[in-house]
């Protein structure tokens, strides 16, 4: 099978990480293949926070947990260590689509790469917090951004789960 498609088709979701590192040359290879996902007009406008500060991981941790409505102390990353998180501008109108198609390339990029990755939500809700706005501040980045989602990133612990069946009928022929 064409390698591209085995990957596409092999990629599971992992919500087991080990707390091992993950080499900065492999976090940047992921991080280009989102960065050159098809975007609307070619305007590029998603960008990428790439966490691996473990202050801020446990920050993002907690306020992810809460948003959920989780128990304190669940980990909505899995123990994963590095978490990318995709955003695009408030008011471009593909933001919502290429942001999706940053996400979708990181985590292909990360199961070729033998990674594990998993997509997280509430970005959305945490980005419209003061307290992460003030990250997008401290950054330098101006204007106003809409979560997309969290990719959570690193080494899976144990075998990948199985690729649960395709549901039927969901593809329509006119020939
Ligand atoms: C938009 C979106 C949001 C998701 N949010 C979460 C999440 O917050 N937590 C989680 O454990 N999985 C999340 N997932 C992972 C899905 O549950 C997973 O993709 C789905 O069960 C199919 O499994 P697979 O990715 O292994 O094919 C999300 C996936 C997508 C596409």
């Amino acid at each position: 099978m064409n390698t591209t498609i085995k990957d596409i088709i092999e990629r599971r979701s992992i919500r087991k990480f080990k707390p091992d590192e993950v080499p900065q040359a492999l976090i940047d290879e992921v991080i280009e293949a989102g960065l050159y996902a098809a975007n609307g007009k070619g305007k590029q406008a998603p960008i990428i926070i790439a966490v691996t500060n473990p202050d801020l991981r446990m920050q993002i941790m907690r306020d992810n947990c809460r948003i959920g409505g989780w128990k304190e102390g669940f980990d909505p990353f899995y123990g994963a260590p590095v978490i990318l998180i995709v955003l695009a501008p408030k008011d471009w109108p593909n933001g919502v689509y290429d942001g999706s198609l940053v996400m979708g390339n990181l985590m292909l990029a990360g199961h070729a790469l033998g990674l594990g990755t998993i997509w997280i939500n509430r970005a959305k809700e945490e980005f419209e917090e003061p307290a992460y706005q003030a990250l997008l501040k401290k950054l330098g980045i101006e204007g106003e951004y809409i979560g997309i989602g969290h990719c959570a990133l690193g080494y899976p612990d144990g075998n990948p789960p199985k690729a649960s069946a395709r549901r039927p009928n969901r593809v329509y022929y006119v020939s």
